[in-house]
Formats: C-alpha cells, structure tokens, sequence
C-alpha cells in the first residue's frame, strides 16, 4: 500500500485517481456522515451545492428525508438541519436518508467521487479506517483533507496523521510513503495525540464554530475511535454505512 495525504482536494492530482480515497473534513462532515449512519440513517447523500441538493431530494419522500445545508459553519435558512453531529439522533435519523450539503466537505467528495472505492474518516471512526485499508490492502490511498475554501486545516491533517501512523506501524501489511505530507501528517498526530481538543481550539475554523457555539460539536469531533461505522461511496456522492462483515 502506498500513502499519500493531500491537505485539500484542490491539491490533489486531477489526471489520475487513487485506488481509494480516504475523503476527510473533522470539523464537521466526515464527523457529521458517520455519526448519522451509525445511528441509522438509510444513507447520506452528499452535493457540491444547495440547488441539486434541493433538486434531487425533491424527488424522496418528505416523511423519509432531512435535508443539512450548512456554509460558513452556520445552518442555512430553510433546512431541517446544518452540520452539527450532535443533531445526528436516532429518533430523527433512523431509516432517513439524510441530504447534505457542506462548504468544503461535499465538494472535497466530489472531487474524488469516480475513484474506484471512496470512504470518508473522522477522528471518532480512524480505528475503523485503518482496519479497512489493512484488510483490503490497495496499491494507492490518497487521504484528503478538505481544508477550509481551498486552504489548508490542522484538523482534517492530524487526522491523516493519525489514519498514517496506525498504517505505518501496523506492523504486517507493507505500507510506503507516497509524497512528503504524510509525514508531516503524522508529524502533527504525533505532536497533538494527547491533546486534540486544544488543536481543535487552535484550529481557524474551531474558532470558527466556537464563535458560533460550536463548543460540544468541537469536543464530539476530537474524540479518537469512538464508533466504529465506516462510511463507503456506493454510487457517486452517496455513501451508506459498510457492513460489519467487511470489515
Ligand atoms: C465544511 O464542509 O466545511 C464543514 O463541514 C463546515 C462545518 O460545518 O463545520
């Protein structure tokens, strides 16, 4: 298996693709996806913008969706819901299909959607990640960070850094450096392992949501291996929760 991280999806390669894409946005929707399928959701549709988002869960039944469109970390007016993964309940969730649309999360999964296998990681489901990609062993992983509208972010990098330093040290399947930002990656884990509620205060866009209350969704975020759900792309920008059987 060979490694690469790019910081942002912007900074990925647009030729070619990765055997699997490993999409990642901790604060909040890869954080968001997975809490909502554990909790059962029926899947999560995911768009670059709000009108297809509207357009498409048009056509779904109102009693079986819940519509989440957030952009500047605030919910936008007019939805059920924004990115907060604490709405994730079962009450609400259960057998919905949820439709969200993020500012930088969505498009970053758009970005990579036509790679032959797409899952998205969190901090709270990096246990279930890695033991995936050890399973499945594929010849090239890109970890993508969505970063914030183009720029780099802490947050979406130390969780690559902690997806590679589990990989790297596995210690039986073969894994190889790809470019030089999965060290940094893991650089940053290994820094900020034992304290990455305070990363997320530091982070520009903790400090974002922070502004905006955002104090318990920064905490539910920081937490490492909390879950074990594994989001998985079954069909372009829909991801539904992968059976325990394969992992
Ligand atoms: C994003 O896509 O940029 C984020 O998930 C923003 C957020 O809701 O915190």
């Amino acid at each position: 298996m060979k490694l690469f991280v790019y910081h942002t999806s912007e900074l990925t390669p647009s030729q070619i693709l990765p055997d699997t894409a490993v999409v990642i946005d901790v604060l909040r929707a890869t954080t968001t996806i997975a809490t909502a399928l554990d909790v059962g959701a029926e899947a999560v549709a995911t768009f670059k913008s709000l009108e297809s988002l509207m357009e498409v869960s048009e056509n779904w039944p109102a009693q079986k969706r819940i519509r989440a469109g957030e952009r500047g970390g605030a919910k936008v007016e007019g939805y059920d819901l924004g990115n907060s993964p604490l709405d994730c309940t079962t009450e609400l969730m259960k057998d919905k299909r949820l439709f969200l649309s993020t500012t930088n999360g969505t498009k970053a999964l758009q970005a990579v959607e036509q790679s032959s296998t797409v899952i998205t990681a969190a901090l709270i489901n990096r246990g279930s990640v890695v033991k995936y990609l050890l399973k499945q062993n594929p010849e090239t992983v890109w970890l993508i960070g969505s970063g914030w509208e183009g720029g780099y972010s802490l947050e979406d990098t130390v969780c690559g850094g902690a997806i590679a330093q589990s990989l790297l040290n596995n210690g039986t399947v073969p894994v190889t450096i790809g470019n030089d930002e999965v060290i940094a990656a893991v650089a940053l884990y290994s820094q900020w392992q034992d304290n990455l509620l305070e990363l997320m205060h530091q982070a520009s866009h903790g400090q974002r949501l922070l502004g905006l209350g955002g104090q318990e969704d920064l905490k539910y975020c920081a937490t490492l291996d909390i879950i074990e759900t594994l989001p998985i792309q079954k069909s372009p920008g829909l991801l539904v929760k992968l059976a325990s059987s394969s992992l």
